[in-house]
C-alpha cells in the first residue's frame, strides 16, 4: 500500500531513510512530500492508506481527497493539527507518538534559556540557573524532560498537573504544585507545557503572568493558541521586568519584539522537536504504527476513539 509522509517542515536525511525502511520492510511504498503545503498533500493522498504527518494541517478537505486512507499518525505529541471528529467520520483512526521528540523539546527550554539569562552573549553579566525556582505546567513526557535537566542544573522544580499523582512528582525530586496561581507566584521561571484544547487555549494571559515573581520568565515551546496574545502584552507593558521566550512565535510577534526588544525571544521557526535523534524516534516509531495498523489494526494510541 502507498504511505504518504508529508511534513512541510522535513524530517532529517538519516530519519527519512529509516521510515522508508520500515515501509518497505512490511511491504508498503513511501510516497514523500517535503516542504509541500496543503494542496500539495491533497494531490499526493488519492491512492494513500496511510499517511504520516508533523504540524501539517490535516481537515476535511485532505480527508476528502484520500478514500483509501485508514490511519494517520502524527509523528510528534500534540495532535491540534488534526479533524479528530472528521476523521472518526470519514473511519480513519488518528495516533501520535508520545514520548518520542520529548527531550529534544526539553532540552530546547534551556538553550533558549540560557541564551536568555546570559544576555545573549553581549559581552554584560547574565545570571546563572542554580538554585532559581522552576514551575513546569504540565507534568507530561516534556515536563519530566524538562525536570530532569533542571535538577541536573540545580534549579528547584516545581510542577502542575492534575493527571499526575503527587508521590509521582516527589519520586523525581519535583514538588507538586495544586493551582496555577500558586505555580506561576512561586516560581521566577514557568516553562510551559499545556497543549491546545478548547480548555486550554488563550488561558495565559495578564493576571497568571502578573503573578510571577521579580524578573520572572515565561517559556513557551508549547503551541502560541494557549498564550492570550493581548494579555501577554498588556502583562509586559506593566511589569517590566518580567520577559516572555518562545518556540512558537506568536501572531503578534513584530509588534513584541518592537515594543519589548530583548525582553522577548523568539525562535524564527518552531524548532523544539528539530533534532535528528527526534526525528528518527518520532518518524520510525509512526512508520512502524502505520505498518502495524494496517496489518492488524494495532491502535494503542489513537486519540480520536
Ligand atoms: C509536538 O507536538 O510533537 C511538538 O510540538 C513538535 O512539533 P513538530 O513536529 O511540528 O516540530
Amino acid at each position: 500500500m502507498k504511505i504518504l509522509v508529508a511534513t512541510s517542515k522535513p524530517f532529517a536525511p538519516v530519519a527519512v531513510k529509516g521510515i522508508k525502511e520500515v515501509l518497505e520492510n512490511a511491504g508498503h511504498e513511501m510516497v514523500l512530500v517535503e516542504k509541500g503545503t496543503k494542496a500539495d498533500m491533497i494531490n499526493a493522498i488519492a491512492d494513500c492508506a496511510g499517511l504520516i504527518v508533523r504540524s501539517d494541517i490535516v481537515d476535511k478537505e485532505v480527508m476528502d481527497a484520500a478514500p483509501e486512507l485508514k490511519v494517520v499518525v502524527r509523528a510528534g505529541a500534540g495532535y491540534d493539527n488534526i479533524d479528530l471528529a472528521e476523521a472518526t467520520a470519514h473511519g480513519i483512526c488518528v495516533m501520535n507518538t508520545p514520548g518520542q521528540n520529548s527531550n529534544a523539546v526539553a532540552e530546547l527550554v534551556f538553550g533558549m534559556l540560557l541564551t536568555l539569562v546570559r544576555n545573549r552573549y553581549n559581552g554584560t553579566s547574565g545570571t546563572e540557573l542554580k538554585d532559581k525556582t522552576l514551575g513546569i505546567h504540565a507534568y507530561g513526557q516534556v515536563g519530566r524532560n524538562v525536570a530532569r535537566i533542571a535538577k541536573g542544573l540545580g534549579m528547584k522544580v516545581s510542577a502542575l498537573d492534575p493527571w499526575v499523582k503527587d508521590d509521582d512528582m516527589l519520586a523525581d525530586g519535583v514538588s507538586p504544585v495544586h493551582s496555577v496561581e500558586e505555580l506561576y507566584e512561586q516560581n521566577q521561571y514557568v516553562s510551559l507545557h499545556i497543549p491546545a484544547t478548547e480548555q486550554t487555549k488563550k488561558s495565559v494571559g495578564k493576571v497568571l503572568i502578573e503573578r510571577l515573581p521579580k524578573n520572572g520568565v515565561l517559556i513557551n515551546t508549547a503551541r502560541k493558541e494557549v498564550i492570550d496574545e493581548e494579555g501577554l502584552e498588556a502583562a509586559l507593558e506593566c511589569r517590566e521586568d518580567v520577559r516572555y521566550i518562545a518556540d512558537v512565535k506568536p501572531d503578534i510577534a513584530g509588534a513584541l519584539e518592537e515594543k519589548f526588544g530583548d525582553r522577548v525571544m523568539f525562535t524564527p521557526k518552531k524548532m523544539g522537536a528539530q533534532t535528528a535523534e527526534a526525528n528518527i524516534n518520532a518518524g520510525i516509531a509512526a512508520a512502524n504504527q502505520v505498518a502495524m495498523h494496517l496489518a492488524d489494526g494495532w491502535n494503542r494510541f489513537q486519540v480520536n476513539k
